[in-house]
């Protein structure tokens, strides 16, 4: 691909990234596409990494990096306007300082770090599925997370949430979780955590690199966060650094008597190759057929629902049990919540 070439394929995915309507990234996506077209100084930091796929969403690998630069007063023009950093919010003056950046060399090594998220707020989709599996068995819970990232969602019993009329966990936990819609929220004890992702984040020394990737514009989204791993940070849980599969395979091989383990993931299928989520599948169902009354399993998931645009569905299947259920649709990030399970008329997409 000739120059020309990639900068054209660079900018469109920038106008596509611009595609939600959003007051700060939407206007800059745009400028930084067409200053790439025009052959302006933001094709430098982007240049190296533009062979990319589409997954890869360099666009915000850009934007993270610039964000990065400003939450550590390194890019003290940028942050000027930047909400999260204190900053009025203005994006045309956003612009020219993101430009400058570009060219002063600034960014050339941080679009070269992928982007990495961990969303505490889809622990208010979660919570209703954990509450749901507690009272079938009567069991605490195991849990076991796959791409746990950080491990927010792995100490989801340490936020507080309000989910419709419903409120659940510690009323001055530092995590506040509102969410809309309804689910009913009941008791869940947890006696064991543990998660795997390939590339596991601590919440202390890895702050800075998953607050960059919240859009600036989001500060209440970015409030959360920072209070999810600074109260991650004393509740010790280890991840172990593995993919899906081997890790499942590995915890999963004798039955746990006297708690219900529950394997959970969100947001994480669409990232493991065919063969992985296969063999994945396979070691939850290995795992399923070996259990029974007093060392059952759930598998709880997350996922981008069927239909695209339509948010995301909370999926449960459970042994000893009747199979596999949807049990609520939800958003992206978790909200709002459309509890299904027992609702007259079959699911519908989420808002
Ligand atoms: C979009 S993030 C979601 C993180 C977290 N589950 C959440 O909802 O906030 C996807 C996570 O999956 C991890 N991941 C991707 N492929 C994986 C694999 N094959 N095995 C384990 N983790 C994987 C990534 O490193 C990343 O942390």
């Amino acid at each position: 691909m000739d120059d020309r070439e990639a900068r054209r394929r660079v900018a469109s995915r920038l106008r596509h990234q611009a595609g939600a309507p959003e007051p700060l990234y939407q206007p800059l996506l745009r400028a930084l596409a067409d200053d790439v077209e025009a052959g302006g100084p933001s094709w430098r930091p982007l240049a190296p990494v533009a062979h990319l796929p589409d997954d890869d969403v360099v666009p915000l690998r850009l934007l993270g990096a610039a964000h990065r630069l400003a939450l550590t007063g390194l890019a003290p023009d940028y942050a000027a306007h930047l909400p999260t950093c204190g900053g009025d919010g203005d994006p045309g003056a956003a612009w020219h300082a993101l430009r400058d950046l570009c060219a002063s060399g600034g960014l050339d090594q941080g679009t070269l770090q992928p982007v990495q998220t961990n969303e505490p707020a889809r622990a208010a989709a979660l919570l209703p599925g954990f509450g749901e599996v507690a009272a079938r068995t009567g069991l605490p819970l195991r849990l076991l997370e796959v791409g746990a990232s950080a491990g927010l969602l792995l100490r989801f019993d340490a936020y507080r949430y309000e989910i419709g009329q419903e409120t659940w966990g510690p009323p001055a936990s530092p995590v506040q979780i509102t969410a809309a819609g309804g689910a009913p929220l009941g008791p869940v004890e947890v006696r064991a955590r543990r998660g795997c992702d390939l590339r596991p984040l601590d919440p202390t020394r890895d702050a800075t690199l998953l607050l960059s990737f919240v859009w600036p514009s989001d500060v209440e989204r970015f409030r959360r966060l920072q209070a999810a791993l600074a109260l991650a940070a004393t509740i010790p849980v280890t991840i172990d650094e593995a993919g899906a599969a081997a890790w499942l395979e590995a915890q999963l091989v004798t039955p746990s008597e006297g708690v219900l383990t529950v394997v959970y993931h969100s947001i994480v299928w669409q990232y493991l190759s065919t063969a992985e989520r296969a063999a994945a599948r396979s070691a939850i169902e290995d795992a399923g057929r070996r259990a029974d009354a007093s060392a059952p399993v759930a598998w709880l998931r997350l996922e981008p629902h069927p239909e695209p645009g339509a948010g995301a569905e909370l999926r449960l299947t459970t042994w000893p049990g009747p199979g596999e259920e949807v049990l609520a649709l939800c958003g992206y990030h978790g909200g709002p919540i459309r509890w299904y399970r027992g609702a007259p008329g079959g699911p519908a997409p989420a808002a």
